[in-house]
């Protein structure tokens, strides 16, 4: 890890704790991520949608599940904040008519589009947990039927483009984590001749299997009411 020269020693702590908790709080929602993705393979299940709509009675009720998303919350919060934060500085920090990189550092294609990938998957998240969390829980408190609003919402919503949206969505996030997943590590000054090019290949394997496996749901439906299968 290299810190300008130029920095105070109080700056260098300021900025290396915003690293940090850029990276612990990308770590966090990794996490989160295959927890998610296991919950929503339910889907897949031939039973008329019974698993997941009490999966997601169990999810949408727990005191437990609540003190999570509570956390989880904080954890995209504290991410969201720290990545506005880290792209101003970088853009301030770059000299003018320099576009090859940040603060003077040569950027690689994914870690360059960073900003970009998670403004994108912000507005995701946003009509995401418009459409399915906030539509059970304020708009039809008493509405139990989340297989019915997934599956009709990736089937007509927006004319059929929803489901489109998805997983284009989900290509963007699998961008983000490519980088973010091994960038987070080497925040942390966790950086190994041996390890690093092992977390590599985890991240990339993480940051296909993941997101693919999100993007087959819509995809799913799609193709079931184009009555392709
Ligand atoms: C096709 C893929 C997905 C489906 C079918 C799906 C389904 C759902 C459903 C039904 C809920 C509401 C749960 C409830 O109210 O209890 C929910 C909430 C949520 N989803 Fe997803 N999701 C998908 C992908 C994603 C992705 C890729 C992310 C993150 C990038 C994500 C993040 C969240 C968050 C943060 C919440 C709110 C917290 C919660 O209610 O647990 N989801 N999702």
């Amino acid at each position: 890890m290299s810190l300008s020269t130029a920095q105070s020693p109080l700056l260098i702590a300021t900025s290396l704790g915003k690293k940090y908790l850029m990276a612990l709080s990308g770590l966090f929602l990794v996490s989160f991520l295959p927890v998610h993705l296991i919950g929503n393979l339910l889907l897949f299940k031939n039973d008329g949608g019974a698993a997941f709509d009490a999966y997601s009675v169990f999810m949408s009720t727990s005191t437990i599940i609540r003190v999570l998303e509570v956390t989880l919350v904080a954890g995209f919060l504290v991410h969201i904040a720290e990545g506005i934060l880290l792209t101003l500085k970088n853009k301030a920090a770059r000299p003018v008519g320099y576009k090859g990189g940040s603060g003077g550092r040569v950027q690689s294609f994914f870690s360059k589009y960073m900003a970009l990938t998670g403004s994108i998957i912000l507005i995701y998240l946003i009509i995401h947990i418009n459409s399915f969390t906030l539509k059970h829980r304020i708009y039809e408190p008493s509405n139990t039927a989340f297989y019915h609003t997934v599956r009709s919402a990736f089937e007509t919503g927006w004319g059929g483009l929803y489901a489109w949206f998805y997983v284009g969505a989900m290509l963007l996030l699998a961008f983000h984590l490519n980088h973010g997943f091994q960038s987070a590590f080497q925040s942390l000054g966790l950086n190994h001749k041996k390890y690093t090019p092992l977390i590599k290949k985890v991240g990339l394997l993480y940051s296909v299997v993941i997101p693919a496996g999100f993007a087959a749901i819509p995809v799913y439906f799609q193709l079931k009411f184009l009555r392709v299968f």
